[in-house]
C-alpha cells in the first residue's frame, strides 16, 4: 500500500486486507517454534476443583488430552482418544487406579500404562506392547500443573519466592479466553491502558489511584522483562508499581486496588500464566493472593475467583454484549482484537515499547537466540520476582521537572531491587525496603 493511499479520506476500499498474523509467535502446535517452547516448562492445565468423579476434556497447545484424578488420589493427564479405537476418554470411568475407557473397558494409568483390556482373551499380550500417551501432572496449590515437553527435559515445577510466604491466601481462578494467547499475555506489559479502560471509560474499575497518568519504564531481566509505572498520586505521594513477566508465558502483578496509602515493596496480587488452548484460545491460570499487605481485601473478594471468575470487573466473558459495549473490560478489548491479532495492521506508539520488547524478546527465545536459560525452564529453588507496589513520601523538588523526577525515582528503585536480586527470603525483602526507605528522605 502506498502512503498516499494510507492517508486518504475514506480509504476503506483501499484497506480491506487482512495480512496473515505473525505465525512465528502466535502460533503454538506441535513443532511450532512457539508450541516448543512453551513445551519446554510446567503450565497450569486446569484448577484442582474440577477435577471430581468425572474425567475432565482440555486441549492444551493444540493437543485433546483429558485430565482425571483417580480414586486413589492419583493425577493423570492423558491424550484423549482411546489408543484401542479412538473413542474419548472424557466419557471415561474414574477407576480406583487409572481411567477406564467406555466402549471396551481398557484400562490406563497415569503414566500411560495399560493395566487391563478386559476383552483380550487371558495371556494376551496386548496391553504390555505398547503404551497410551500421557504427560506428567502434579496438583500444587489448589492448580493441576502439566508438562508436556521431552522428558528428558523435564524442569523442576517451578517456586516462587512470593508462593512460600505462609500468609497469602492464595485462591485459584482461571479465565477462558476465545483468541491467541500472544495478545492476553501482552496486556500485561501495556499498562497505559488502566487509565483509559480501567478508570475514564465508564466507571473507576480497579481504584481511582490507576486515573493517574503514569511514568513508563520497560526492561529486560532474566528471563524475561519487567514493567514499572510511575505515579504521581498528590503533592505529597508517589505509587511505583513493578510487573514482572517471565518467558514464555508467566506474569505477576502487585495489587489489584491499589488504595494509594504509604506502602513500601508490597508483594504479588496475582500470579499467572497465560495458557494456550491452541492458536485462538487461551486461558489465564493462576492464584490472586489475599494478605493485610495487599489492599484488595478492601474491594476484592476471594469468593468471587473460581472457575472462569476474578474478583473485578470484564475479566470474562458471558456478560451481555450491551453490558460489555457499556463498561468493557480487559477480557472485551483483548477477545475482540480478532481471534488472532494482527501485528501488520497495528500503528504502534511510544507506549507500545513494552509489547515490542516482549515480542522481540519471545520471538528470540523461540529461535534459540537468548543468552541465558529461562528460569520456568531449568531453575531449582525459588525465583525472586520483582513484583511489587510501593507508595512513597516524596515531594518533587522545587524547580525539577515532575515526569524527570518519576523517571529517577523509577531508576533508583528498580536498581535497588535488581541490586538484592541474590538475597533470600527475608533478608532480601529487608534490604530492598530500607534501600526504599532511604529514598524517602529527599
Ligand atoms: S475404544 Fe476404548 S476400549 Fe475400545
Ligand atoms: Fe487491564
Amino acid at each position: 500500500m502506498r502512503n498516499q493511499d494510507i492517508c486518504q479520506s475514506y480509504s476503506g476500499y483501499l484497506l480491506r486486507d487482512v495480512p496473515a498474523e505473525d505465525s512465528e509467535l502466535t502460533h503454538v502446535g506441535p513443532t511450532t517454534p512457539m508450541g516448543e517452547l512453551l513445551r519446554r516448562s510446567w503450565h497450569p492445565v486446569c484448577l484442582t476443583q474440577q477435577l471430581g468423579d468425572l474425567p475432565l476434556a482440555v486441549r492444551l497447545l493444540g493437543e485433546d488430552l483429558v485430565a482425571y484424578r483417580d480414586r486413589s488420589g492419583q493425577i493423570g493427564l492423558l491424550h484423549r482418544h482411546c489408543s484401542h479405537r479412538g473413542t474419548s476418554l472424557e466419557f471415561g470411568i474414574v477407576s480406583g487406579r487409572g481411567l477406564r475407557c467406555c466402549y471396551h473397558g481398557w484400562l490406563f494409568d497415569h503414566d500411560g500404562a495399560i493395566l487391563e483390556t478386559p476383552g483380550e482373551p487371558s495371556g494376551s499380550n496386548l496391553k504390555a506392547s505398547f503404551n497410551h500417551g500421557a504427560y506428567p501432572a502434579v496438583e500444587h496449590r489448589g492448580l493441576v500443573f502439566a508438562y508436556l515437553g521431552p522428558p528428558a527435559t523435564k524442569p523442576p515445577l517451578p517456586q516462587l519466592d512470593t508462593l512460600e510466604t505462609l500468609r497469602d491466601q492464595l485462591v485459584p481462578f482461571s479465565l477462558w479466553h476465545p483468541c491467541n494467547w500472544l495478545q492476553v499475555l501482552e496486556n500485561f506489559m501495556d499498562p497505559i491502558h488502566t487509565i483509559f479502560l480501567h478508570s475514564d471509560y465508564a466507571e473507576i474499575q480497579l481504584s481511582e489511584a490507576y486515573a493517574a497518568r503514569p511514568e513508563l519504564h520497560w526492561e529486560e531481566v532474566d528471563g524475561g522483562m519487567i514493567c514499572v509505572s510511575t505515579r504521581r498520586l498528590d503533592a505529597d505521594y508517589v505509587w511505583l508499581r513493578t510487573n514482572h513477566l517471565l518467558l514464555p508465558n508467566f506474569v505477576q502483578v502487585g495489587t489489584l486496588y491499589e488504595d494509594g496509602k504509604e506502602k513500601n515493596f508490597s508483594r504479588a496480587g496475582i500470579t499467572r500464566w497465560v495458557v494456550p488452548h491452541d492458536d485462538t484460545h487461551c486461558s489465564i491460570i493462576g492464584w490472586r493472593h489475599f494478605n493485610e499487605d495487599v489492599p484488595s481485601l478492601l474491594l476484592g473478594d476471594p469468593e468471587e475467583c473460581g472457575v472462569d471468575q476474578m474478583d473485578a470487573v470484564g475479566q470474562s466473558g458471558g456478560r451481555s454484549s450491551e453490558e460489555a459495549q457499556r463498561n468493557p473490560g480487559d477480557w472485551d478489548v483483548m477477545v475482540s482484537q480478532r481471534p488472532i491479532a494482527i501485528h501488520a495492521l497495528e500503528h504502534a506508539g511510544t507506549t507500545d515499547q513494552g509489547v515490542m520488547m516482549l515480542r522481540r524478546i519471545l520471538r528470540m527465545a523461540a529461535r534459540g537466540e537468548n543468552q541465558a536459560p529461562l528460569p520456568l525452564h531449568e531453575k531449582t529453588g525459588a525465583i525472586n520476582t520483582q513484583t511489587q507496589d510501593t507508595v512513597m513520601r516524596v515531594r518533587t523538588p522545587e524547580g525539577t521537572d515532575e515526569r524527570q523526577h518519576l523517571r529517577e525515582l523509577c531508576k533508583r528503585v528498580t536498581n535497588i531491587i535488581a541490586s538484592c536480586g541474590d538475597l533470600e527470603g527475608e533478608s532480601r525483602l529487608d534490604r530492598i525496603r530500607k534501600g526504599i526507605t532511604s529514598l524517602v528522605v529527599e
